[in-house]
Order: structure tokens, then C-alpha cells, then sequence
């Protein structure tokens, strides 16, 4: 099936990249073959948080996060997502200042909301200086919704000769699906953008199994 793609959306979407421009209004939810339950409201939309769920969204001005437990009622202009059977404290937190942790490629980073517990989901900012790429191409256990905070940059999404490039810019939003293939790059503009890991992983775990184990490299 992949030979006849040659089709920009269809390669993006077939590795599991959705992309929404800053003004569209749209509904993501979770696939019928996911781990966890998320609801993505993109757009402005008055979003109902049920008790046992909570939401996590970033103010109008993209320059405040949130996460509010069910029951609740919220507004939000960009990007809100529910999580099913989560439910920690409210909080707000800033997102003014830069990042505090050094991760890769100098790229850095900051824990807007850490996980409470291993494993749980979290709420993170990444900024990429110009000229950079966040890491090696690489996926992810579990769905990252992405909101671009400022800058430019662009997501490269599939593999080998059926990759696609993407361009990212302020009010743009992402939805990486688990395991879709992708990394995200900056040419001369910087780019900041805030990741919600729909649940997280716990470090040094993930490649702690039979079939990685039972692997051994050759050449
Ligand atoms: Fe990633």
C-alpha cells in the first residue's frame, strides 16, 4: 500500500501525524485500538470535564497552562485535552520564562506539570534553538499532543523515502499517534512547543522486555 503513496497527507496520516492549523475546530479522540482514552478539543470549544477525568489546557494567550480536575466546565481558543481517569490538583502554571533542563542537540526543556506518579501522564515545554533536531528519528508509546507556542520549525514524519516534512508555527497542533515514526527539526528560527504525553513512560522500562532483550545487533 505504501508504493502508492505519494500523497503528502496521506503519508503524514498513515504513520499517524495529524496536523491542525491554528484557526480549524476539530475534535481528536482516541482510536479504537489505543491503550488510554484522550479527547483533544482544537479550536474554541467549551469543553465539560466529567468527575474521574481531568483536562489540560494553555490560556488564549499561550502564555499559561492548566490542568483542572472533573467535574468541571472550561473554555479554551486553542487546544484543551481530556484524559480519561486522571484526576490530580488543579494547578496553572506560567509558561513565560525559558527551560531549565538541558536535553539534546541543545535543545532543552521544562516540566510544566511532572507526572505525579511513574508513568502518568505529564505536561512538558521543549525549545529547539535554530539549526537543530530535537533528537534521532524515534517514536513514542503513547499519543503526544503538541501545541506550538512560538517559533518555526518543522516535523518530519515516516520512514526512509516516504517521509514528509511538515512546517510548525504558533497555534499549530500535532497529534502523534503511539509509534508513529517522527522527529522535529528548526532551520533559522528557534521553536517552543508544548507536549502533553497522553501518559508517560517509566525511564528505563520500556526497552526492559523479551523482544529487545532477545535482540542482538549484527554489524
Ligand atoms: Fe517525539
Amino acid at each position: 500500500m505504501l508504493n502508492n503513496l505519494n500523497n503528502k497527507s496521506d503519508i503524514s496520516k498513515i504513520y499517524g501525524a495529524n496536523y491542525f492549523e491554528p484557526d480549524v475546530k476539530f475534535i481528536k479522540c482516541s482510536l479504537s485500538n489505543d491503550l488510554y482514552y484522550y479527547k483533544c478539543f482544537i479550536g474554541d470549544h467549551t469543553v465539560e470535564v466529567e468527575a474521574g477525568d481531568c483536562v489540560y489546557w494553555i490560556s488564549d494567550n499561550g502564555e499559561i497552562a492548566y490542568l483542572e480536575r472533573g467535574p468541571s466546565v472550561i473554555k479554551s481558543k486553542n487546544c484543551a485535552t481530556v484524559i480519561r481517569g486522571y484526576m490530580p490538583e488543579n494547578k496553572s502554571c506560567e509558561i513565560k520564562t525559558m527551560t531549565t533542563l538541558p536535553y539534546i542537540n541543545g535543545c532543552s526543556t521544562k516540566q510544566i506539570f511532572p507526572a505525579e506518579r511513574l508513568g502518568d501522564p505529564t505536561l512538558q515545554m521543549l525549545y529547539m534553538p535554530p539549526f537543530t533536531s530535537e533528537q534521532a528519528h524515534h517514536i513514542h508509546s503513547t499519543v503526544r499532543v503538541v501545541y506550538v507556542k512560538s517559533g518555526q520549525g518543522y516535523s518530519i514524519v515516516g520512514m526512509e523515502d516516504k517521509s514528509v516534512k511538515e512546517e510548525l508555527y504558533r497555534g499549530k497542533v500535532i497529534v502523534l499517534e503511539k509509534m508513529c515514526p517522527h522527529h522535529f527539526v528548526t532551520e533559522n528560527q528557534p521553536l517552543t512547543v508544548v507536549p502533553l504525553h497522553v501518559w508517560s513512560s517509566v525511564q528505563g522500562m520500556e526497552h526492559d522486555h523479551p523482544m529487545f532483550n532477545g535482540t542482538h545487533q549484527i554489524g
